[in-house]
This record gives structure tokens, C-alpha cells and sequence, in this order.
């Protein structure tokens, strides 16, 4: 079977689920994976041709697809900040959201020319932790989750690419004292309430972690509460905490913040969502 052909059939079947975009998006994610073409090279050979084998690779992904199965899960992997990462059902599939959130930290360090420690809590796919750890050769980089499932993947994804994540099984819902002192804490922490839940598609309802996602609605700023308040004791002063943040709670999670005594601003996504947050430890002891 000609490539082109079972592209026909590709977008015409997956017409009805997704935007065409997407299908598009889809399509070429998986022709890179499973043939190795770019799509430069795929124009040049319009008449590729399939092997039995890759056929069938590609009538799975597709049966997959159309149940709302992520296409990173069906790759088994995804790209975060020029690197690759492995994922499976027990992590959340990286975001470019957290790609920006990476990029603000990094762009922040740029004149840093001191080894400084960082600690990350809730390592999920360890996308921050290890990218960070990548870009910053001098840096000791922590990083905690309460998921044992997900930090067998972030290890994998530490060793893949090449670095050194001191990663450790932690609740830090549980925890009284980060134990020692930390130059930048940053964190991604589950915050979709579920009031939240109607604004999102089936393939992350049925398909993602909830423990990575979810919190009540009556506490939707639980971690970003805990995390602050062990930030307040276990930053350096001077240092700074990065958070990851829930677009719609941007004012609640700055007071927050804010009533730990840290300095602090909100960053906007590409959309324009209030999306990240950045707070400097200005005083010197605990509040
Ligand atoms: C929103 S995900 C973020 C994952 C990853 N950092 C990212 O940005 O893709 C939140 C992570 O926090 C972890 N987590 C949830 N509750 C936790 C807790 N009490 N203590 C530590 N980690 C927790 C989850 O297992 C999940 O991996």
C-alpha cells in the first residue's frame, strides 16, 4: 500500500474525532516515528511504500487514536524542551505550558555562575527536573513525587539523557521540613478542580493520572500552600520559587503566595493565560 493512500484513509477515519490540524499533527508524529521521514522527506518520495509490517503499525495507531488515545501513549514517548522523554498512563504527558515555565527559569540563570541546589516536587515524567538538570551543568537537581510508578519513568528519562536527578519517593503533603536549604524550588502540582473537568477532551479524563491532575474544589490551592510554606523555611533568602499555576486562581494563588512574606509576579502563556508564577525569598528567617 502506497504511503499516500493510507494517508487518505488516515484523515478521512479520524475526520470526525479531531480538528484536521490535529490529524495532520498526528499523522506526521507517527510517520516520523515509525518510518523515520520528515516531512520534507515525504514529499520527495510520494509514492513510499508500505511494508506489511508498517501498515499495521499504523492501522493500530489509528484504531488508537480513535479512542481518544494520546499519540504521545501510542509513541510511548514525547519531546520536552529539545529533549526526549518516555511516558506511560502513570505520568502526565509533558505540556508546552511547562516548557514555558522551563524557559523563564532558565532565562533567569542565564548569568548564574555559581553551582546552585534546586529542588522539584512532583517529578511526574521528570521533564522539569531533567531538562533543567541538562541546561544548568553546575546545578544539583532534587526532585520528589509521592507516585513510586512515576519516578521509575523519571529515572529512565534522567538516564536517557544523559544526567544526574537525585530523585526520591516523598507526600509532601506529609512533610514537616524540606531539610536542607534550597537556592530554587519549583513545582507543577495537580491543580484542576473538578468543576474544571467539563472543559476537558476524553483522551486526559480516561487516559491521564488523576493523582497527577485533580484536587477538591473546596482546596484547590492545596499544594501551592504546603509548598509555600516549606519554601518560606527552606529557601535561601534571595531564592526563588517557580510554580506552574491554574489560569483561572492566578489572584488567589499570587495573595497566597504573597502571605508567606515572598515577593512575587504571575507570567502569562503564550495564550495569555496567567499560567506561571516566580516569588523571591526576601526576608531572611521563618515567618
Ligand atoms: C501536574 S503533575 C506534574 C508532573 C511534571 N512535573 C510535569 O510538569 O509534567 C503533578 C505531579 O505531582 C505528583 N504528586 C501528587 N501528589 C503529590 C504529593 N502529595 N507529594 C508529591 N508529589 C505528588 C503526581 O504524582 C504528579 O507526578
Amino acid at each position: 500500500m502506497h504511503l499516500s493512500d493510507f494517508k487518505k484513509v488516515f484523515f478521512e477515519k479520524l475526520s470526525d474525532f479531531y480538528p484536521e490540524t490535529e490529524v495532520q499533527s498526528f499523522y506526521f508524529l507517527l510517520t516520523q516515528h515509525y518510518l523515520g521521514k520528515t516531512r520534507l522527506d515525504l514529499a520527495l518520495e510520494p509514492k513510499y511504500e508500505l511494508s506489511e509490517e508498517q501498515r499495521e503499525q499504523f492501522q493500530k495507531a489509528l484504531l488508537r487514536l480513535k479512542k481518544y488515545e494520546p499519540v504521545q501513549h501510542i509513541l510511548e514517548e514525547t519531546e520536552f524542551y529539545g529533549l526526549r522523554f518516555k511516558v506511560s498512563k502513570e505520568v502526565l504527558i509533558p505540556r508546552p505550558e511547562t516548557e514555558e515555565l522551563v524557559s523563564w527559569i532558565l532565562e533567569d540563570l542565564a548569568s548564574e555562575e555559581k553551582s546552585i541546589r534546586i529542588l522539584d516536587i512532583g517529578s511526574g515524567s521528570g521533564c522539569i527536573p531533567v531538562s533543567l538538570a541538562k541546561n544548568l551543568n553546575t546545578a544539583e537537581v532534587h526532585s520528589w513525587d509521592v507516585s513510586e510508578e512515576a519516578l521509575k519513568i523519571a529515572i529512565f528519562n534522567a538516564k536517557i539523557n544523559n544526567v544526574n536527578v537525585d530523585f526520591q519517593l516523598k507526600d509532601i503533603m506529609k512533610t514537616v521540613d524540606l531539610e536542607q536549604q534550597y537556592d530554587l524550588i519549583v513545582s507543577n502540582p495537580p491543580y484542576v478542580r473538578n468543576l474544571e473537568k467539563k472543559e476537558m477532551h476524553s483522551n486526559v479524563l480516561d487516559h491521564e493520572p488523576e493523582l497527577a491532575l485533580y484536587v477538591d474544589d473546596e482546596d484547590a490551592l492545596i499544594f501551592y500552600r504546603k509548598i509555600s510554606e516549606l519554601a518560606a523555611k527552606n529557601l535561601k533568602t534571595g531564592g526563588s520559587l517557580y510554580f506552574e499555576i491554574n489560569q483561572y486562581l492566578g489572584k488567589e494563588t499570587l495573595r497566597l503566595v504573597q502571605g508567606f512574606g515572598f515577593e512575587a509576579e504571575l507570567k502569562k502563556d503564550i495564550f495569555g493565560n496567567d499560567r506561571m508564577l516566580k516569588a523571591i525569598r526576601i526576608n531572611g528567617g521563618e515567618l
